[in-house]
């Protein structure tokens, strides 16, 4: 995976338009991309109908903000189109498949002036309603700290499960062991020793 399509992953709060009045499209609310990386704005639907590419129709627009005017910058109508709108120029590629129900666009090279609402319209013919995506490109200078503490919190559970299977089969191999000695030491008749002096370390090991 890339950087910006890892950073995308923690911030992936997906957003669905309510089932029933119109079509299913999931985006990422919020997608954080690194100034000068690539960010994939991904945008799928569901849909009862398979795509006829004579009919499908999608849009992708821009806003720099929520209530600015909309850009059109790439659109489908039998044919990707790109617009190459001039804040864009050729730094916008698309990178789904409409036949999987995939709309995605990729922004080459993010730069700060990038920040804003970037609109994903889909139409599938039956279908007759529009679906409609929104998310918000965040355009960030640094990796975010918060990916560090992620990545931390998620090595520091990875060890503590570890750590606690090690305990575990520790604990079960002594008390086969245990068990084992015990079996050996009532042979013996020694059975009270045994478990006093094994138990006096051990606390824990009291209920066993
Ligand atoms: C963003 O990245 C570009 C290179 O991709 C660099 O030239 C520019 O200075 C960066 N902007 C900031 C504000 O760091
Ligand atoms: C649009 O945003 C501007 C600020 O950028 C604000 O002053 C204006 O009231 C907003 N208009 C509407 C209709 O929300
Ligand atoms: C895309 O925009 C065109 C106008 O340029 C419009 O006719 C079409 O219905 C739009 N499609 C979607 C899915 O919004």
């Amino acid at each position: 995976m890339r950087p910006a399509a890892r950073l995308a992953g923690l911030s992936l709060v997906f957003s669905l338009v309510p089932p029933g009045r119109s079509m299913e499209v999931t985006v990422p609310t919020t997608l954080n991309a690194l100034n000068g990386s690539d960010a994939r704005l991904a945008c799928t639907f569901n849909s009862c109908y398979t795509v006829n590419h004579k009919q499908f129709s999608l849009n992708w627009t821009y806003q720099e903000c929520g209530n600015c005017s909309e850009e059109m910058f790439l659109q489908f109508r039998m044919k990707i189109i790109n617009l190459k709108l001039e804040r864009f120029r050729d730094r916008v590629e698309f990178s789904g498949n409409p036949s999987k129900y995939d709309v995605s666009v990729t922004l080459k090279h993010v730069q700060l002036e990038d920040e804003g609402f970037y609109n994903c319209y889909v139409m599938n013919p039956p279908d007759r309603h529009r679906g409609h995506g929104r998310i918000y490109l965040n355009v960030l200078l640094e990796e975010p700290p918060e990916r560090d503490s992620t990545v931390a919190v998620i090595v520091g559970a990875s060890v503590g499960g570890l750590l606690a299977v090690v305990i575990l089969v520790l604990v079960v191999v002594k008390c086969v062991r245990r068990r084992k000695e015990q079996r050996l030491s009532s042979d013996d008749l020694k059975t009270e020793d045994e478990g006093k002096t094994e138990g006096e370390g051990h606390p824990e090991d009291g209920a066993k």
